[in-house]
């Protein structure tokens, strides 16, 4: 696997997941070794902190055991001790006999007990304690999966220098599910102290975006939720979308590619006695996967004589699992009943068609059975992928073999070339199992090549990347490069997904736009590539947007437009601005401008010094501001070369800085002044200039082509009012606005330059 070394920009990764990858098994001598921990949260994740190394914080998988931290391979792992109690409270209880049935559709009915809640709640915090203890300075927190909803919320408290990614591996309910959780909010909440969430697919994260919006005060744009200013905390975003898990299809690819895992194979089947068709489930033993809807239909074809007990072998691995929980102690007893009446009733002295298999194999173990089996049968009720399915496509070389899978596991999304079925349904069950049992070779080949190209383009570096890289992408806008020791201004190694952001209307109105053979790229500055900051002399351009700025800059037919209220002196102390980026520059709303030949703009707009006449308006102007307003707390006065802009985004109290803005334009008006309203700023000027003006003169001087402005605030409203039906208006953030599409922020204005410089050259920003 590759393309993966850099994501995390030289951050440190810090993964935290109930159990760690692997669990400490005591033998009967008192001798102890380790063994990779079940489930598919392993075998996706092991193979990315095999390439980026990482510290991995969770249970060893034994109550009361406390175990020092110790190095294995590149990973170092830290130990998170838990009590009898809290593993029957938090894990037993609340994580497998609440959380689980409640989020895979009620299959099996939640308890709801205070107790196990409340554990939850302690066994959460220890977990953010230990990960606070042990995070480098910056680095990125990579929670996983339902038994830590609240560890986000709980981290950042505790170390909001760190970035927080989430990942639900199994499915997110519906609304009307969800919300029968007497502790609905709490995980919303808890949740959503992350900055970006993942879910396996698209309903889920429609799901969870939709009950956020009902229980906090977040608003969804797209795939972001707004979060508003709290007196603890400033507003941010959260991005909560899908990433579909995956698994590392080369690596299971070369192991079924080895000659003594392919002699395994054929020894599998003489060991079954070489029957006509082998069929193979493999599961963890969970109610959730449908093993027992499998065997129903399994059972009533044998006693319908529909097929040949002599013929055809079902092997069904169930590997143990939660064995103390009363649901799974149940289906085990069913399912290993079913197996004795089915093997009674149709086997012979010789030959068993049912073969039941109640342990772990190691991976050249599963990957033998995969290529002994003509058909796969995964037929889960509900499950959040399942990897079991990609694992066996990923294996079919030969692309021989049918998949018989469920609708209901994420996997049908992009496997929808296997035989789907509702498990639910035990006829259209049952015809499903014939009809792979008899499928054509050539028709096996079809669907086969078309899952394998589904697996292959989307493995688990590219689910990491989309995930890693979205928490990357916050992580520089937050400033972290900086604490990382990242230099200004370059992107950094990072392999970020440019995709990420770009909402699908954005990426279509683009793909329109980008390839004109000319075309004007015009954007603010603060608020829409550099991220507001308390200070203005503090912010700066994300490194991604001035990379894609400056390779739009040089690309032929293609200029460049930077429309900022700042003064241009201003904006050079952000070191953007300075000279020889081949930007047109145009500063104070409009009134300045550089970078171009300015005859043509220059008798449209007037640009140039200011008059005499105009040099000593502004003269008294900013006296009287000054005696007025330039004694109160937290408002801030920058002169600009046309006029003065009033801060006060410093003031603590929003009703006095509402006033003191209230006051500011009472003595502008008064002054005869043009007045412009921003976010916490309001600008006076002795020019009528503005952003609208000027576009509209740059445009106007240049071969006709399309428009790309992007703006957040106000006054770029004026810019987006003269833009036509062929150009492209995105507006970044909420509030009403002219544009015609929108991002959220300033990470996502840099997707999109990114996009189009992809677009327009092929150049992919980031990537290695
Ligand atoms: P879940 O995460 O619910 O267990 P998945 O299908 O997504 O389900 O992942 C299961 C993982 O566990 C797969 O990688 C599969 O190969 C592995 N697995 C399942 N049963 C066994 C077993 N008996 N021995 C070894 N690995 C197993
Ligand atoms: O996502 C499924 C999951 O619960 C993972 O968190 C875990 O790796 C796996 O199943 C196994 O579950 P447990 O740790 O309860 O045995």
């Amino acid at each position: 696997m590759t393309g993966m070394q850099g994501l995390t920009g030289g951050r440190e990764l810090v993964m935290v997941s109930n159990r760690l990858p692997v669990d400490r098994v005591v033998a009967s001598d008192g001798s102890s070794t380790w063994r990779t921990s079940p489930g598919g949260l392993v075998t996706a994740v092991e193979p990315i902190v095999e390439q980026l190394g990482c510290v991995w914080v969770g249970w060893a998988g034994n109550a009361d055991e406390r175990i020092e931290p110790f190095e294995l391979g590149q990973m170092r792992l830290e130990p998170v001790e838990l009590s009898s109690d809290d593993v029957e409270l938090y894990y037993e209880g609340f994580s497998n006999g609440t959380l689980w049935p409640l989020y895979h559709d009620v299959i099996a009915r939640p308890a709801f007990h205070r107790q196990w809640w409340d554990r939850y709640r302690r066994v959460n915090q220890r977990f953010a304690e230990r990960v606070a203890e042990t995070a480098a300075e910056g680095a990125i927190a990579w929670i996983h999966d339902y038994q830590l909803q609240l560890v986000p919320e709980m981290l950042r408290k505790l170390r909001p220098d760190l970035t927080i990614g989430f990942f639900l591996h199994i499915p997110f309910p519906p609304r009307g599910i969800f919300e029968q959780l007497p502790w609905r909010r709490a995980i919303i909440n808890g949740l959503l102290g992350a900055d970006v969430i993942g879910f396996q697919r698209v309903p889920d994260a429609i799901s969870f975006r939709t009950i956020a919006e009902r229980y906090t005060h977040t608003q969804a744009l797209g795939n972001t939720l707004v979060l508003p200013a709290t007196d603890d905390s400033p507003g941010r975003t959260v991005l909560a979308q899908e990433f579909p898990i995956s698994i590392d299809a080369a690596a299971f690819a070369e192991v079924a590619r080895r000659p003594e895992t392919q002699a395994r194979a054929r020894e599998i089947r003489e060991e079954l006695g070489n029957p006509k068709r082998m069929m193979l489930g493999v599961d963890r033993l969970d109610y959730t996967k449908g093993i027992r809807h499998r065997l129903k239909a399994f059972e009533e074809l044998l006693t319908d004589d529909e097929i040949d007990a002599s013929d055809i072998v079902l092997v069904q691995v169930a590997s143990p699992s939660r064995e103390r929980v009363d649901a799974y102690r149940k289906l085990r007893d069913e399912v290993e009943v079913t197996v004795g009446r089915i093997n009674g009733e149709h086997g012979t002295i010789g030959h068993a068609p049912l073969v039941y298999l109640h342990r772990g194999y190691t991976r050249e173990e599963m990957v033998a059975l995969y290529l002994a089996a003509d058909v796969l049968v995964v037929t889960p009720l509900r499950d959040g992928m399942n990897l079991v399915a990609k694992e066996y496509v990923a294996c079919r070389e030969d692309e021989q073999g049918v998949l018989v899978l469920s609708e209901f596991a994420g996997a049908a999304d992009e496997l929808n070339d296997a035989l789907l079925v509702n498990p639910h349904d035990i006829e259209g069950l049952k015809a499903a199992l014939l009809r792979a049992v008899h499928m054509p070779q050539e028709e096996q080949r079809r669907r086969m090549r078309q899952m394998r190209r589904a697996v292959h383009d989307n493995d688990v570096a590219h689910w990491a990347n989309g995930f890693l890289g979205s928490v990357a992408s916050v992580s520089e806008s937050r400033g972290a490069s900086h604490a990382s020791g990242l230099e200004e201004g370059k992107t950094g190694p990072i392999s970020i997904v440019p995709q990420a952001f770009v909402p699908r209307s954005v990426g279509d109105r683009l793909r329109r736009i980008a390839t004109a053979s000319s075309l004007l790229v015009a954007t603010d500055f603060d608020g829409t590539i550099a991220p507001i900051v308390r200070r203005p002399q503090d912010a700066r351009i994300l490194p991604r947007a001035r990379q894609a700025l400056e390779i739009l800059a040089t690309a032929p037919g293609v200029r460049v437009a930077l429309l900022t209220g700042r003064s241009l002196d201003g904006l050079a102390q952000t070191g953007t601005g300075t000279s020889g980026e081949g930007w047109i520059i145009s500063g104070s709303h409009g009134s300045e401008l550089t970078g171009f030949d300015v005859s043509g703009v220059m008798a449209a707009s007037g640009f140039g010094e200011p008059t005499a006449d105009e040099a000593e308006w502004l003269h008294r102007v900013n006296r009287r501001f000054e005696r007025v307003l330039g004694g109160e707390p937290g408002v801030r006065l920058e002169r600009k070369p046309f006029g003065i802009a009033v801060h006060t985004r410093e003031v603590h109290d929003e009703e006095q800085s509402r006033e003191l803005q209230a006051a500011a334009v009472e003595l502008g008006l008064a002054e005869g002044l043009h007045v412009r309203e921003g976010k916490q700023v309001r600008e006076f000027s002795v020019r009528a200039s503005n952003k609208g003006a000027v576009l509209q003169s740059i445009r106007d001087a240049l071969p006709v082509g399309p428009v790309l402005f992007l703006g957040d605030d106000v006054t770029d409203e004026d810019a987006f009012s003269v833009l036509g039906p062929d150009d492209l208006g995105i507006k970044v953030g909420p509030g009403e606005s002219a544009a015609t599409e929108r991002v959220p922020d300033p990470a996502a204005v840099a997707a999109v330059l990114a996009r189009l410089v992809e677009l327009r050259t092929g150049i992919v920003i980031g990537s290695d």
